[in-house]
């Protein structure tokens, strides 16, 4: 590509048409989308259901300004917040959502200071790349936000005594999915809400990448049983048309009062009919059941098939957010499995990140099983981390 910013490593593959799990490139080769666009299309590629929503919309009207009221952006918030007395603010990304987040945070405590973890991914904006802890990513920018503490994950001393009554708030991920797909353990999340509490912080979760389905519940805090002052969205909320949402109490309302935070494309009208759709299906029991069942079907024969190889150190995550450790590079493995028709993802230098659409066949599942299984046997010459 000569005419766009370098600032991905690019699969050197263009994908120009996709139906459910399967993805058609310009050659006319085709493959098993096990990444939804990192997360994105959980419903897989073009559903029909959302596709004659957007062209139902695209035939109506595509944006009005926020100036105005929107029945559309008020029914898409009541879907996402169901029964809790919550509200919505409608963005266009991840990084927006958590850079509202971390403003509302701010401007509801009148603090300053926000504890996020180290590994933590949370966007690319100066506060959301502030807020995440790797030092890669911050690389060659200058300053950051000031205010920002990080602190191991998982490690319930180090957060002890970085927490005091100055923080405004904590922000974290259930499982930390650009990190490495590193599960939050129950406990130390219990025990972090509580400090939280003690302190006068407000909890953040950032459900960019593990909501809506992705782990097996709407949102995976509630695995854990946990009640976040504030959590974020996009990713699958609009199966590929952008759309991101921050949800927060309603006691926070009158920080965000007219003038104090917005956006010109938030809550557009195009993405919100895709969100519409996305979240009446996701919320069918029917649904979440059976994405569980074929999660721990998918999960079983993952762990029959590779767990044992010598590659594979471990096998980890939850629902459809799956991340393998390998001993060996995972790029040159991602390089190998898309030889062989399946696509998938890293983490890092040594993970594979398995994101399939929540919608996947269980024949699909053996497929990419199968083709994961030859190809964790075979590559162990040439591709040692180094
Ligand atoms: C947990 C998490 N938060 C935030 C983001 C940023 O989202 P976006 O790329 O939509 O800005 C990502 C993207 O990968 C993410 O995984």
């Amino acid at each position: 590509m000569k005419h766009v910013f370098p600032t991905y490593t690019r699969i050197p593959i263009d994908l120009v048409q996709g139906k459910g799990t399967v993805v058609t490139a310009e050659t006319g080769q085709e493959y098993l989308d096990f990444t939804s666009g990192i997360a994105v299309c959980n419903l897989g590629h073009c559903p029909e259901n959302i596709t004659n929503a957007i062209q139902n919309q695209l035939s109506r009207i595509w944006h009005t300004s926020n100036l105005y009221e929107s029945a559309l952006q008020d029914h898409v918030a009541e879907l996402i917040v169901g029964a809790e007395d919550r509200l919505v603010f409608f963005c266009n990304s991840g990084t927006e959502a958590n850079e509202a987040a971390l403003k509302l945070a701010r401007k509801h405590t009148g603090k300053e200071k926000i504890i996020t973890f180290e590994k933590s991914f949370h966007g690319r904006t100066f506060g959301s790349m502030s807020a995440t802890a790797q030092a890669k990513i911050h690389q060659g920018f200058g300053g950051l936000v000031p205010g920002f503490t990080y602190v191991p994950f998982n490690d319930i001393a180090a957060f002890r005594t970085a927490i005091d009554e100055n923080t405004a708030a904590v922000m974290l991920e259930i499982i930390q999915g650009e990190g490495g797909v590193i599960p939050a353990n129950a406990a130390w999340l219990l025990e972090v809400q509580q400090l939280c509490r003690k302190a006068g912080a407000l909890l953040i979760i950032d459900e960019v990448q593990t909501g809506l389905g992705r782990t097996g519940s709407i949102y995976s805090y509630q695995h854990i049983g946990l009640d976040p002052d504030i959590f974020t969205l996009a990713k699958g909320l609009g199966n590929g048309l952008p759309i991101g949402a921050m949800v927060g109490k309603s006691e926070l309302s009158s920080a965000f009062g007219p003038g104090s935070h917005g956006s010109t494309f938030g809550g557009n009208k195009i993405a919100l009919a895709a969100a519409k759709e996305v979240l009446e299906t996701i919320k069918q029991p029917a649904f979440l059941e059976e994405v569980q069942a074929k999660a721990d079907y998918f999960r079983d024969i993952l762990e029959t098939k590779c767990a044992h190889l010598p590659n594979v150190t471990s096998i980890r995550g939850e629902g459809f957010l799956i991340g393998i450790e390998v001993g060996c590079r995972a790029d040159l493995l991602v390089s190998d499995l898309m030889k062989q028709g399946l696509l998938i993802l890293t983490a890092g230098p040594n993970v594979l990140r398995i994101l399939p659409p929540l919608t996947v066949s269980y024949a699909e599942m053996n497929e990419a099983a199968d083709i994961l299984k030859t190809v964790l046997e075979n590559q162990l010459i040439g591709s040692e981390m180094g």
